[in-house]
């Protein structure tokens, strides 16, 4: 098989496990920057030019796009599969989840546990919104942010109104959320490939620190999921219809409730602290969408 992995870097660890995995499988594999593709767009004859030249013969792509180049990235990863190209995780899927407010409004509808949350379009009355999720202490988060940058723990009513205020002023998009205090500055990810969880780690964040990101200096160990965790991170990564997912939920009194559902979960912090080959796994997933391709291509022209 011929795999294209879109990726902006090829010496960036996920990157690299996935071509070695790939190669190791016997496969063929390219590296594609999908900010360097052109997309000729003309009825019935979808291509892609690359470096000048039609990219030919790619039976499936692995997608690894970043949140900040999201619209150029899944038009590519439509135009493959406009192109019939399989992807290992759909373009639709990756736009979609990628609003992390919409994704917490279809995961809360599957009946799937979640900590409560509020969002308002810079209602002037913070003190309802803080009211609405418990009361302090609370999380405000930047509903752009990542790596835990632009997540707040107040810790008493006045604060959270006072960073409510002052996010609204600039205009920034944020959530107010119920601080899971049980969870002891600790997430868990599991990662989820075609409809299995193949690996899980237990993040805890460094000493007097509520966020438990590896880029905030935390730590990454193996952990054995209970059935019921297994269950969520299962359905959350279904309900959004990824193939590919790193579901992350905090554990709590009334069971695992999910924070986020990413659609390009890196593999270094999870191959790291389970010490499993979980490039491997995304390559086997791979191999059979493409096959299933193949016999239904043969089916039709028997
Ligand atoms: N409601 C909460 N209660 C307790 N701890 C929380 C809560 N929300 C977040 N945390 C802690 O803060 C960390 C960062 O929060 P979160 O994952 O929501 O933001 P992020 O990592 O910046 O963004 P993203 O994961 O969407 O890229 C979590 O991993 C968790 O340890
Ligand atoms: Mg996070």
């Amino acid at each position: 098989m011929k795999i294209a992995i879109l990726s902006r870097n090829p010496k960036l660890y996920s990157t690299r496990r996935l071509v070695e995995a790939a190669q190791n499988r016997g496969h063929e594999v390219i590296v594609v920057d999908h900010l360097k593709c052109d997309l000729i767009i003309e009825a019935g004859q979808p291509a892609i030019l690359y470096k000048g030249a039609v990219l030919t013969n790619i039976d499936a792509i692995i997608p690894r796009i970043g949140a900040s180049v999201t619209f150029y990235g899944t038009a590519v990863v439509r135009q493959f599969e406009m192109m019939k190209v399989k992807s290992a995780v759909g373009s639709q899927a990756i736009v979609r989840s990628r609003d992390k407010l919409r994704c917490m409004q279809i995961l809360s509808r599957a009946g799937l546990g979640m900590p409560k949350t509020a969002f308002t379009n810079y209602s002037k009355d913070s003190k309802k919104l803080v009211d609405q999720v418990g009361g302090s202490p609370c999380v405000i988060k930047l509903l752009e942010g990542t790596q835990g940058l632009g997540v707040v723990l107040a810790e008493t009513d006045k604060a959270a109104e006072s960073v409510i205020e002052a996010f609204h002023n600039l205009k920034a998009r944020i959530i107010v959320q119920e601080f899971i205090a049980e969870s002891k500055g600790a997430d868990i990810r599991a990662f989820v490939v075609n409809g299995q969880v193949v690996g899980a780690m237990k993040r805890q964040g460094k000493e007097g620190e509520f966020r438990s990101n590896l880029h905030r200096g935390g730590t990454g160990m193996l952990i054995k999921l209970s059935a019921a965790e297994k269950a969520a991170a299962l359905l959350a990564a279904k309900t959004l219809d990824l193939a590919v997912a790193g579901v992350d939920m905090l554990q709590s009194k009334r069971g695992p409730l999910i924070l986020e559902v990413n659609s390009s979960p890196g593999l270094e912090g999870i191959e790291k602290a389970t010490k499993l080959d979980i490039a491997s796994k995304i390559i086997m997933h791979t191999e059979k969408l493409a096959l299933k391709k193949k016999e239904a291509k043969t089916k039709a022209s028997e």
